[in-house]
């Protein structure tokens, strides 16, 4: 099918990503979220993002101006997925809830319509199967922060359909990333591998080994890696973190159990960046929130 709308659904960190990308790839893009003022931050943040973008001389000013042309936004799933011929749903990692996501787009959307999830672990086949099109439902997993990642894992379900796959491929070129394809296991490849060397890092933290600087120093600057697995987790947010974990133990065994010094920050509110502290602190968010 030719896609000419794409429908994001949830304006969270990662919904507002994938709607930039959208956006940056030339569809028309609708983004939506029940509540008002995410949905307004998501799209200061899109905003903020090309004008980053144009000022770092990655982006050109007429990329910026077309995309911000694109760009709608709904309050409610229905409205937002009416036109789409693609919807990818961006919403917190519960089963049920996206389970009843499903169910509304099997209802509402057009005929022939793309279902895809952005779920960084959770089996697609097990809120897909409420659907009647489950050759049309796959998962697009993006990465944080989306306009600078340049993957998509493509999870295709036992039932969905190599159309599906190659019209999802040509998506992510148009989006300007790069795909691999991933038959669904738990985690598919970045998750599995990024919430292990995640976990391993606070077990070392608590076992006294190293501070959580020289931790993060020692995978920057020994293995390369762009970010220490702290700065990153508080990037990503230690809860959804742990929820990753908690699913991952429970499909895959011990050696994903979540460590319990991320259990405990995450009772006591540090969750990353968005909540001005995770493992490192983040006054100038913090004082942000305080202002809105
Ligand atoms: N719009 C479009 N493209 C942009 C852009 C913009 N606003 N800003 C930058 N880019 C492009 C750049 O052109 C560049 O591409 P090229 O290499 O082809 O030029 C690319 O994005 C990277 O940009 P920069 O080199 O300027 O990025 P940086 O030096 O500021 O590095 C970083 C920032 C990429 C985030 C780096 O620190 C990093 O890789 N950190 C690790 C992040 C990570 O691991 N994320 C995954 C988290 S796990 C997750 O998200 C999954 C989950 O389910 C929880």
């Amino acid at each position: 099918m030719d896609v000419k709308t794409i429908a994001v659904i949830g304006a969270g960190t990662m919904g507002r990503g994938i709607a930039y990308a959208a956006a940056f790839g030339g569809y028309n893009t609708v983004l939506e979220d029940v509540s008002r003022h995410v949905l307004e931050q998501g799209v200061a943040w899109i905003r903020q993002s090309f004008e980053e973008g144009v000022a770092r001389g990655k982006v050109e000013a007429e990329v910026r101006d077309r995309a911000l042309s694109l760009i709608s936004t709904a309050n409610n799933v229905e409205d937002a997925i009416r036109d789409a011929e693609l919807i990818i749903e961006a919403v917190p990692e519960e089963l049920e809830m996206k389970l009843e996501l499903f169910t509304i787009f099997d209802k509402f959307a057009k005929a022939g319509v793309i279902f895809a999830s952005n779920t960084s672990s959770l089996s697609i086949t097990d809120f897909t199967d409420v659907t009647v099109s489950r050759d049309r439902c796959i998962g697009m997993h993006f990465f944080n922060p989306v306009p600078k990642m340049k993957l998509i894992e493509i999870v295709r379900t036992p039932h969905t359909s190599d159309e599906t796959v190659a019209t999802c491929r040509e998506v992510a070129r148009r989006m300007g990333k790069e795909v691999v394809i991933v038959n669904e296991a738990p985690g598919f490849i970045t998750t599995r591998v990024n919430a292990l060397i995640g976990n391993e890092a606070f077990n070392m933290l608590e076992a006294g080994i190293a501070t959580p600087e020289d931790i993060d120093k020692a995978l920057k600057l020994g293995l390369n890696h762009p970010m220490g697995p702290f700065e990153l987790v508080d990037l990503v947010g230690l809860d959804v973190r742990l929820k990753i974990l908690e699913y991952l133990h429970q499909t895959l065994g011990e050696k994903y159990r979540p460590n319990s010094l991320l259990r405990q920050f995450v009772q006591e509110g540090r969750l990353g960046r968005k909540t001005g502290r995770g493992v490192y602190e983040y006054p100038q968010q913090k004082a942000a929130e305080k202002k809105a």
